[in-house]
């Protein structure tokens, strides 16, 4: 009988694109969702990927009683992924205790609501920002975690603090151990080959690549470039953007090695390409694979934002035999072609 995996977050960017992945593997998904960041229509989207519609429940982790009704409900599921969290790095910085109340409570409720039941694998949605700006790059998983640029940073690095100390601490009463995996994504971009599901920023984006196919699409009038005095070859800033199609297929890696390993408390993974592209370096491609010439300007740098950072990918492909495999010419033009089809469905 296929293993039942609870998706939370399942509905949102990484977390849709995962439950295809996982349904298309042959698991049994259920996912929990607040809605606050997504719509139900995504689950409609999924299943005409998928040809079958998840089961799906709307529910807020953040609520103990709420989640801990949820897990009751679901106390045969062999593994959790947990991505349900607030993300907005911009948004983190101007509502810090939304993002601490939110994305630690809905941990903390998630982990009492498993330990309600039996299950105890773990795939945590855990992000590179926990490195702060290296010093050294490619980043590996023993480089030092530095003080976050915001709270949504330092809710991650908590959360990876919090899940450490479950798996050190005494055994859950029925004696059965936590197995956990944190992955820290780079950055994910791009949308379904389906062109049914992709990135759907609430209100103006703060992340790149939805930026620029807004302004491709004429919604925005113009791209700002923050920053071109950086000590990087074009003075812009450089990031490991990774597909989001691969990133959500090392997810189910992630439960094939858990499922294997029995041994594992908590590991940590780099989820990225191992190639870094500057911002003007993403701009050239999407014109490139697109056609569209993109209107954007030298503006000013973000605060909070690093120079520069790329992962050292060799772990995730010697212990979970997975690599990303999509260059940044596909990436970008799925990218496109999810806001052409946003476009046409209004
Ligand atoms: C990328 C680059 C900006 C917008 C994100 C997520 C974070 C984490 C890592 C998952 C930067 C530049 C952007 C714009 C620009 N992911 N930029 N103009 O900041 O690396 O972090 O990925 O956990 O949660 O937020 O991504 O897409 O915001 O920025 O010049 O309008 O693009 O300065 O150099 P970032 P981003």
């Amino acid at each position: 009988m296929a293993s039942k995996v609870i998706v939370t977050g399942g509905l949102g960017f990484i977390g849709s694109h995962t439950v295809v992945e996982l349904q298309q593997k042959g698991y049994k998904v259920i996912i929990a969702d607040n809605l606050s960041n997504s719509t139900l229509e995504v689950l409609d989207r999924i299943a005409r990927i998928t040809e079958q519609k998840p089961e799906m429940e709307v529910v807020d982790l953040s609520d103990r009683a709420a989640c801990l009704a949820f897990f009751k409900a679901h106390a045969d599921a062999d593994a959790v992924i947990h991505f349900a969290a607030s993300k907005a790095v911009g948004e983190s910085v101007q509502k810090p205790m939304l993002y601490y109340r939110n994305n630690l409570d809905s941990l903390l409720y998630t982990i009492e609501g498993m330990q309600q039941g039996s299950c105890r694998k773990l795939v945590y949605s855990s992000s590179c920002t926990v490195y702060g700006q290296p010093k050294q790059l490619p980043v590996t998983e023993q480089t030092p975690r530095l003080e976050a640029e915001c709270p949504y940073g330092n809710t991650k690095k908590i959360s990876e603090d919090i899940l450490t100390d479950l798996t050190k601490g005494e055994l859950p009463a029925d004696g059965k151990p936590f197995r956990i995996l944190a992955l820290r994504y780079f950055n994910p971009i791009g949308a379904h080959p389906s062109a049914l599901i992709g990135e759907l920023p609430n209100g103006v984006p703060g992340n790149l690549m939805p930026f620029i196919t807004q302004t491709a699409a004429g919604i925005r009038p113009c791209l700002q470039v923050f920053g071109n005095d950086y000590a990087t070859p074009d003075g812009t800033p450089i990031r490991d953007y990774i597909y989001v199609c691969d990133l959500a297929q090392a997810h189910v890696a992630a439960m094939e090695y858990l499922e294997k390993e029995q041994a594992v408390g908590i590991d940590f993974f780099n989820l990225g390409t191992g190639r870094g592209y500057s911002v003007l370096e993403v701009i050239e491609s999407f014109e490139r694979s697109t056609g569209q010439k993109l209107n954007y300007k030298i503006t000013g740098r973000r605060p909070g934002d690093i120079e520069q950072i790329w992962a050292d990918t060799s772990k995730a492909e010697r212990l979970l035999g997975w690599k990303a495999n999509t260059g940044i010419d596909q990436m970008t033009l799925s990218a496109w072609k999810w806001q052409q089809s946003l476009e046409r469905a209004k």
